[in-house]
């Protein structure tokens, strides 16, 4: 083994632990952006170490050109989308860098299957994996297009399918796995190859096709492991330890998520893939109710006498906090309210806005103390002695139709927003949240609803609190 082999492999084994220990540190919201960075920083040690080796090997000069090309393109790309995008398309992003790694992983795989002649023929220890990359990115390619497009509304959000769809669905199934295995069994011939490609394309499309926009974020979640797969196995095509670890470690990551997400929203993963959503679609679908009649209608001034002569308030955030961009008026507000001598705390649900920790990174980006976020067994017991919850654009996760079955937020944690002595709902309207469901919380006497657009309600509730702390 030359030198330089062993200091790439050296260069690789301290990226693999950079990976790791950033993706420990990510655990929670006081270490996440130093985990981030250790992550990252791994990263760019793994590619260089790539980078240093490919010198070694003297490419050729076609060969470099592509590389450089490609290395700038979608590091500006990158660069440019990850800095453009609003915090609530975020998972539509997302969905697309899952696209490319998948993409990636498996046009690799099929240049070395290219490149098989019978003079060259593969092993079978290879072209394993080069059937599983080209399966499994082939699949997260046109899947996380199609989940982009539901998440973005270019593909219409509803479950989509025809007469039929199930078995069609069945059929690309089996025409992938057939094409797949003649493809291990032998690998030289492009005819198996177009034929496993086009059907795993296709398998990607119609296995998202049929899921409901408000489960699109847990099939993200899944899609996201797929491409770890897909990375992992592209890296024992071309034998790079780096592409194995990191691929095995988003793999492995992806699925706790998915799963996690999954429980949040009272799902099971096995339902969402083989599109078992009926009830939920007709939830959806369902036409709620956005009477005001049996509704106390609040204005600012009511809102600002009650957080100001309260000993604790809990702001519940949800999707409606992230929509309007109201963090900073939410936070602004919490430090009057402290300044006057209130405890004020955040409850955090799991699921709360569209992406998982969507509140935490809102509430970061505008310095809320961690200590102050509270998880959703530690919110449900501080509710019990909570003088006053304002609910900030949150609906689903206050709902508690979900205590009850027989309706689609049934069996979902949710947060015991009803037990406060006192509660305030900032929203625009009675209109549903994401399950498409009338909110009973709205309707319980305690309630008042104040009907604003958060950053405007929140700003307007500022300057009348104003009044109450300086007289
Ligand atoms: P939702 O139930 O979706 O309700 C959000 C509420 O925000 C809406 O009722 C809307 O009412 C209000 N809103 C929208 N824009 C607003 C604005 N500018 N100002 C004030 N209010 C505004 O949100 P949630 O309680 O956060 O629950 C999240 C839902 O998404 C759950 O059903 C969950 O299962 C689903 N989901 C979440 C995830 C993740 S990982 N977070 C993934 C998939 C699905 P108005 O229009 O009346 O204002």
């Amino acid at each position: 083994m030359s030198a330089l082999q062993i200091t790439t492999g050296v260069a690789y084994l301290v990226a693999a632990v950079g990976f790791v220990v950033g993706l420990h540190m990510m655990r929670t919201p006081s270490t996440a952006r130093r985990g981030n960075l250790m992550s990252a920083s791994g990263m760019v040690l793994a590619v260089a170490a790539t980078l240093v080796d490919a010198i070694s090997r003297n490419g050729s000069l076609a060969g470099w050109i592509v590389l450089l090309a490609g290395a700038v393109v979608g590091s500006a790309a990158g660069i440019l989308g990850a800095r453009r995008v609003q915090m609530t398309s975020v998972p539509q992003l997302v969905s697309l860098f899952n696209a490319v790694g998948g993409g990636a992983a498996a046009a690799i795989a099929l240049a070395d299957l290219l490149h098989a002649s019978p003079a060259h023929p593969i092993a079978l220890s290879l072209s394993v994996p080069i059937v599983l990359d080209i399966l499994i990115g082939s699949v997260t390619f046109s899947g996380s297009l199609i989940a982009a497009g539901k998440l973005q509304g270019i593909v219409a959000s509803r479950s989509i399918r025809f007469p039929g769809s199930r078995a069609v669905n069945v059929i690309v199934a089996l025409v992938a796995v057939v094409a797949a295995l003649a493809t291990i069994l032998f690998p030289v011939g492009v005819t198996t190859v177009l034929l496993l490609l086009v059907a795993a394309l296709g398998f990607g499309v119609l296995m998202v096709l049929p899921i409901g926009g408000a489960d699109a974020p847990v099939v993200v979640s899944l899609l996201n492991a797929f491409t770890g797969l897909a990375v992992a196995m592209a890296g024992f095509v071309i034998g790079n330890l780096a592409m194995i670890i990191a691929g095995a470690l988003v793999g492995a990551a992806g699925t706790i998520l998915t799963l996690q997400m999954a429980a949040a929203m009272n799902r099971s993963v096995a339902s969402i893939i083989i599109g078992g959503f009926a009830a939920a679609d007709t939830a959806t679908s369902a036409q709620p109710s956005t009477e005001t009649e049996d509704v106390r209608a609040l204005s600012a001034d009511d809102v600002a006498i009650q957080l100001a002569y309260a000993q604790h308030v809990i702001i519940v955030p949800g999707y409606g906090l992230a929509a309007a961009q109201a963090q900073h008026a939410v936070a602004e507000l919490a430090s009057l309210l402290e300044q006057h001598g209130v405890d004020v705390k955040y409850a955090i649900h799991p699921v709360a806005g569209r992406m998982p920790g969507h509140m935490n990174v809102l509430l970061a980006e505008v310095n809320v103390p961690y200590d102050d976020l509270l998880q959703l067994d530690d919110a449900n017991r501080a509710f019990d002695t909570c003088d006053v919850a304002l609910v900030v654009g949150a609906n689903d996760v206050t709902n508690p139709a979900a205590r009850r079955p027989g309706n689609p937020v049934s069996g979902m944690p949710i947060l015991d927003v009803d037990h406060a002595k006192a509660i305030v709902v900032l929203k625009r309207s009675m209109s549903p949240g994401y399950a498409g469901i009338p909110n009973e919380l709205f309707t319980d006497p305690k309630s008042g609803m104040f009907f604003a657009d958060a950053r405007q309600g929140l700003t307007q509730i500022i300057t009348a609190v104003k009044q109450y702390v300086t007289t």
